[in-house]
């Protein structure tokens, strides 16, 4: 058994850094203050539980526990979207933790090495890059994306320089020892909510393409330019927007947000000269996102046209959908039974830590339910008592897994 209360405690003392009074929303970014004070307090609650703490090249939080040959790896993140909740990855680090320190106090001697990470970046929040310590443990990260910049230009590489990382060569934080990895999160969703059920397991992942889209046009007079010689970049973005939701629309799963839009130069009297927004694209089906993919992109560039305007694009980040192993989806089903909970299973349309880690180590993914599925919102919620079932189940997954 965890110590619910402890647990809780955690979460909630980690939710009170980088948190805005006045929203109550979390603003946790890689490489700034709040970040690193949250890894302060996390290194603590690491070394309570009895592991050891150390942090690999590009910044992952890893605590280790015990000895072994096979290594068992539980993981999320504690950096956050702008405006983010309490919940998303923090859980999934904290849970992990309380599950080692519950091993370590009740003295099981599994004869597994326990490790729980707590990956750098998942979000992408600050480079419009995610995934970037779980990506660099598969081997996938590069030299090239280390080179992606923040709003104030700084670079990745400069970024974690500037922490006392040093990054190269980037295969120092590969990884190809783990025996299974775990990871637990909040559904984000509202699959379980309608099921009625406060846990379920993980089938598989939906995975993001992330674009980039910049539309040139013309900057010119507000007032003194006639409306059909125009060249307005911002007009025209806006069809291509609609369009990429009417096209997605079309589509029985899919699923795409335009969530980030630079207009330039940004003023009341001025014709937007430029603008730069990004596509967010989603399917479990790796062919269907290509397919999509191809098909927005030549419905923008005849917009385009049509307006007068020129459009470039660029992927900025682009992962696999990945599957979760079988074997981890029955040890979780019989964890969930041993609680008298009927087992479930379902998708996450959310990203997370484990697709890049799935690339090279079988992953398991247990979910716990969410209010309203809201999400990436400071009303994320899920209840103490979901928290606590659900911590206890994977408790009890990973002795049996660790044995
Ligand atoms: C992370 O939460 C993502 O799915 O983008
Ligand atoms: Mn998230
Ligand atoms: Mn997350």
């Amino acid at each position: 058994m965890i110590n619910g209360n402890r647990l809780l405690q955690h979460l909630h003392d980690l939710s009170q850094i980088g948190r805005n009074e006045a929203t109550g929303g979390i603003n946790r970014f890689s490489f700034t203050p709040e970040e690193q004070q949250a890894i302060e307090l996390v290194t603590l609650y690491m070394k309570e539980a009895g592991m050891t703490v150390t942090v690999d090249a590009v910044g992952n939080l890893i605590g280790t526990f015990g000895e072994g040959n096979e290594t068992i790896m539980l993981g999320s993140h504690i950096d956050t979207v702008p405006e983010g909740g309490k919940y998303d990855g923090a859980l999934g680090v904290l849970a992990a933790i309380e599950v080692v320190q519950a091993i370590h106090e009740q003295q099981l001697s599994p004869s597994k090495k326990i490790q729980v990470v707590a990956f750098k970046d998942e979000e992408g929040t600050r480079f419009g890059f995610g995934l970037i310590g779980s990506s660099a443990m598969a081997g996938l990260l590069t030299e090239q994306q280390l080179q992606y910049t923040d709003e104030a230009g700084i670079t990745i590489e400069e970024a974690m320089k500037e922490f006392q990382l040093s990054p190269y060569p980037l295969v120092n934080a590969q990884r190809t020892d783990i025996k299974a990895y775990l990871e637990m999160h909040i559904e984000q969703g509202k699959v379980l909510e309608n099921e009625g059920l406060p846990v379920g397991v993980v089938t598989g992942i939906a995975a993001p393409l992330w674009l980039e889209v910049t539309v040139t046009g013309v900057s010119e007079h507000a007032g003194a330019t006639p409306m059909p010689i125009r060249q307005d970049a911002l007009t025209a973005a806006s069809e291509m927007i609609l369009a990429v939701e009417q096209m997605v629309n079309a589509t029985t799963d899919s699923v795409a947000t335009v969530g980030k839009l630079n207009v330039s130069p940004n003023g009341t009297n001025v014709i937007p000269g430029k603008v730069t927004f990004t596509i967010d694209l989603r399917d479990i089906d790796e062919q269907k996102i290509s397919t999509l993919e191809n098909a927005i992109l030549q419905q923008l560039q005849k917009i385009a046209e049509r307006r007068n305007v020129t459009l470039s694009s660029k992927v900025l980040q682009r992962i696999k959908p990945a599957k979760t192993d079988t074997m981890l989806q029955q040890q979780l089903a019989a964890s969930i039974e041993k609680q008298g909970i009927q087992p479930f299973s379902l998708i996450s349309g959310a990203g997370h830590d484990a697709m890049y880690i799935a690339e090279f180590a079988p992953i398991g993914m247990l979910f716990v339910r969410s209010k309203d599925g809201i999400s990436h919102n400071p009303l994320e919620y899920s209840s103490d008592k979901d928290i606590v079932i659900a911590t206890n189940i994977f408790y009890d997954t990973v002795v049996e897994l660790a044995k």
